[in-house]
């Protein structure tokens, strides 16, 4: 907890007090009967099984199918029952996921679904009687699944800004289209476990686990999908680097410029993610370029030069089988496309150039005058900016030069550079 920026722990003890106000003051209202303490047992082992299922989010955070379960509760029960069941759902988690996971994540966990439940929970007694299935009631029980999802969503996305350091409305934004799955297919499901329990009790719970842990699995599926995505791109870089050597860190410092642009130009965060793997990958197709060419020190022969230009092409061609990197391969293509015309592949020019390929031939442009080459070393971070104004409006897009020369300072260039090496000798 030392460790921690000082605003997330401000954070951490304003959800943790205001849930152990929610629980102690409800479970202390509570008249507690035999039935009530079955009640929590069940639910809870219940809640702490479905807690210990998580799915990673590709940004951070997790979701669980544990949403169903607290939606059951608190249909059901009053918030004594119900803020019971989900601290326990938050605090008792087990399974690999969660293996060496510090304690005040999980307490922040539960306090965060005390909160949320609560808000929930105060919706439902607010406009409604609880465990009646009556279409009014439907649609009030819908809403504080609402509740419960955006309380839930901004208390993480606000955590995850001040431990990450960054914007928790893009955080939001950014896991609300995970999360909208999701709740399309748990909400209906709560709903259901409530019915079921209230006709048929506990028994009647058991026929639903099937349908949740598959959709627990198809969600993973998905996650697994674009884990493996990554690490096919992450594996065609590899073996680019292992074969041209000055290539060596290239891609990955290419990328961080680019990211740096596409930032000054405000491009929304999936864009940036798209634009990441084409700048990494904007040189791929030299996979298909013979090592003696890329390597040759001294004049190229005009068939050498012809080689080395086809790799935008080979790039696309590498990229186009793979399912998911269509779009990629478009902006792989024409990387060495120049503003005016006079590049290749295709000799298209201006905007009819992709954005994101003008964006890589900036970033790609500025790293090949500062990187070090065996004939000669490489420039400094001024004298770069200088060659790339100059060429500004004829090779490269003048106000991508001017973003460029904004966005990238001596100083996280230098960030960026250094980081590279640091990488490059532990890939040794
Ligand atoms: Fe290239």
């Amino acid at each position: 907890m030392k460790d921690l920026p000082n605003n997330f722990s401000k954070f951490f003890y304003f959800i943790t007090i205001v849930a152990s106000l929610i629980c102690l003051g409800s479970i202390l209202k509570m008249d507690w009967s035999l039935r009530a303490f079955l009640s929590v047992l069940i639910f809870g082992l219940l809640a702490s099984a479905s807690e210990s299922l998580p799915v990673s989010l590709p940004r951070g955070g997790y979701v669980t199918v544990s949403f169903a379960v607290f939606l059951c509760v608190v249909i059901l029960f009053p918030l004594g029952i119900s803020s019971s069941v989900v601290a326990i759902g938050g605090l008792f988690v087990f399974g690999k996921e969660v293996r060496g996971q510090p304690l005040y994540k999980r307490i922040f966990n539960a306090s965060q679904f005390v909160v949320s439940i609560g808000l929930a929970s105060i919706l439902i007694e607010f406009v409604g009687t609880r465990g009646s299935f009556a279409p009014r009631l439907i649609l009030i029980y819908l809403g504080a699944a609402v509740v419960y999802m955006f309380t839930n969503m901004t208390i993480v996305s606000i955590a995850l800004g001040e431990l990450q350091n960054k914007s928790p409305w893009q955080i939001w934004l950014n896991n609300i289209r995970w999360s909208i799955p999701n709740f399309i297919a748990l909400a209906p499901l709560g709903l259901l476990m409530a019915l079921i329990y209230r006709n048929y009790g506990p028994f009647g719970l058991l026929l639903l686990f099937i349908p949740l842990l598959v959709s627990r699995h198809s969600f993973q599926l998905y996650i697994d999908m674009r884990e493996n995505y990554l690490n096919t791109v992450e594996a065609l870089v590899q073996a680019l680097e292992a074969k041209d050597t000055y290539t060596s860190g290239h891609s990955e410092r290419v990328g961080k410029y680019a990211v740096a642009i596409a930032e000054g130009i405000n491009m929304s965060e999936d864009k940036i993610e798209f634009l990441k793997y084409a700048a990494v990958l904007h040189d791929v197709g030299k996979i298909g370029v013979s090592e003696a060419i890329l390597n040759k020190e001294g004049k190229l022969l005009d068939s050498e030069w012809e080689a080395i230009r086809s790799h935008p092409v080979i790039g696309e061609t590498i990229i186009k089988s793979i399912k998911f990197m269509f779009d990629i391969g478009q902006v792989v293509r024409h990387h060495h496309e120049r503003y005016d015309g006079k590049g290749y592949p295709d000799g298209i020019q201006g905007e009819d150039i992709p954005l994101e390929s003008r964006i890589i031939a900036v970033a790609d442009t500025y790293d090949a005058i500062t990187s070090d080459r065996s004939y000669r070393k490489g420039k400094t971070h001024e004298e770069a900016i200088k060659e790339l104004k100059k060429v500004a409006g004829s090779q490269l897009d003048p106000k991508l030069v001017e973003v460029f020369c904004k966005a990238v300072t001596t100083e996280s260039a230098s960030q960026i550079i250094n980081a590279g090496k640091v990488q490059i000798a532990s890939s040794y």
